[in-house]
């Protein structure tokens, strides 16, 4: 069975890592994951204090294994951040009110109740989310909890790195541009993720083929590279190690898992799903996020009306959302992120079959082309 320099450095059999996805990774997926060899990794980005910790301490229930904690650092989600306001335009807070009475029209035309606000907004779990002091508490619990694994879904750990290392907790990051590797690989990280275009959430520009290698040529020598995006059978685990990374992080292909923090009805649009299932929108968080087709995605791409920028457009977003999914709709309103490999999702499974299907297909796949083309 193959092994990596990650294998050696996470304490992990197999150099895979379930990704971490925002309340969608969660204890149960994770100890799977981990308690099949590979590297379990929590999805924590909107988990106020009370929650990562009941998170982290489940999770060591679980599994006896190492495992990660992946939350968002805020030189990426700043508030307010790339608000390009025309000069003699409205800002983007001015639009709230009329794009949430546009999103109530589009509730109505589809029959679906409104939530109430308590639904929406429940009483926060500590600092308001994403703010300087939701950071910093959330990065004070991980470190109190001594977590083997932290990774930064987006921005720099720079101010947290000496506690994590007086900790013996190993830090990744993960970026979409050899640019942002080169800005986080001298803050002393232990390897970095290389999540491509093709990839579910958030992402990159660059396609998942070509960044891969061009981050192995600028930051490989120094740490190791491991491939995301679009990976989502043995083949790309397979295709990933050829570019030259030594791991992978792999987030839909365990969305349709029994245990992933996700409604039947998401769990239902991915295995229905082809290759052609997904766009990138900016309708959910109002920054350019890959995600399953759907009739709130449709409806942004058809209207007139842009999304709002991070974090305005939440507010527009939220509340339709929300009333979909109690309204029992989240199949064909709000299926979620999800990246271009769905296509290959045929059924819900237990993730830790999902994981030895991943394992034994990309032993058999390195095994078999390799000496098929080269003898
Ligand atoms: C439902 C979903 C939620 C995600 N949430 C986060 C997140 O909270 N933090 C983060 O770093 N990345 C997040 N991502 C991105 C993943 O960590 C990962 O990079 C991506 O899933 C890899 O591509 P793949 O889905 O094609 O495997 C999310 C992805 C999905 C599909």
């Amino acid at each position: 069975m193959f092994r990596t320099a990650i294998c050696d450095l996470f304490e992990i059999e197999y150099p895979i890592l379930l990704a971490g996805m925002g309340s969608a990774s969660t204890p149960e997926l994770a100890a799977a994951v981990s308690n099949a060899g590979g590297l379990g990794v929590i999805g924590c980005a909107g988990a106020g204090p009370k929650q990562l910790r009941e998170w982290i301490q489940r999770t060591r229930a679980l599994t006896d294994k190492p495992f990660g904690v992946d939350t968002l650092l805020p030189a990426s989600v700043r508030r307010g951040t790339n608000l390009k306001a025309p000069s003699n335009g409205p800002l983007p807070q001015d639009l709230v009110p009329e794009l949430q009475s546009f999103a109530s029209g589009f509730l109505a035309e589809q029959g679906i109740p409104e939530a109430s606000a308590g639904q929406v907004w429940p009483e926060p779990d500590g600092p308001g989310l994403f703010t300087k002091e939701f950071f910093e508490a959330q990065m004070d619990i991980i470190i109190e909890e001594k977590v083997p694994v932290y990774a930064s879904g987006l921005g720099s750990p720079a101010q947290w790195m000496d506690r994590l290392r007086e900790n013996g907790t190993k830090v990744l990051c993960v970026v979409g541009t050899v640019r942002h590797a080169n800005q986080v690989v001298p803050v002393g990280i232990d390897a970095v993720v290389a999540q491509g275009h093709d990839g579910g959430g958030h992402n990159s520009p660059i396609g998942t083929m070509a960044l891969i290698p061009q981050v192995v040529d600028a930051v490989g020598d120094k740490v190791p590279v491991i491939g995301a995006g679009g990976i989502s059978d043995g083949r790309g685990i397979a295709a990933s190690m050829m570019l030259g990374a030594s791991g992978v992080w792999i987030g839909s292909a365990f969305l349709a898992s029994e245990e992933a923090g996700i409604l039947d009805g998401q769990k239902q649009a991915i295995v229905e799903a082809t290759e052609e299932g997904t766009t990138v929108s900016r309708s959910v968080t109002g920054k350019p996020a890959r995600m399953i087709k759907s009739k709130w995605t449709k409806l942004w791409e058809e209207s007139e009306n842009e999304p709002l920028t991070m974090p305005f457009q939440g507010q527009i977003s939220r509340p339709a959302l929300v009333s979909a999914n109690l309204a029992g709709r989240s199949q064909d309103v709000n299926p979620g992120f999800a990246g271009q490999g769905i296509g290959m999702i045929k059924a819900v499974r237990p993730a830790a079959e999902i994981m030895a299907e991943l394992v034994e297909g990309a032993d058999r796949v390195l095994r078999e082309r390799m000496a098929a083309l080269i003898g």
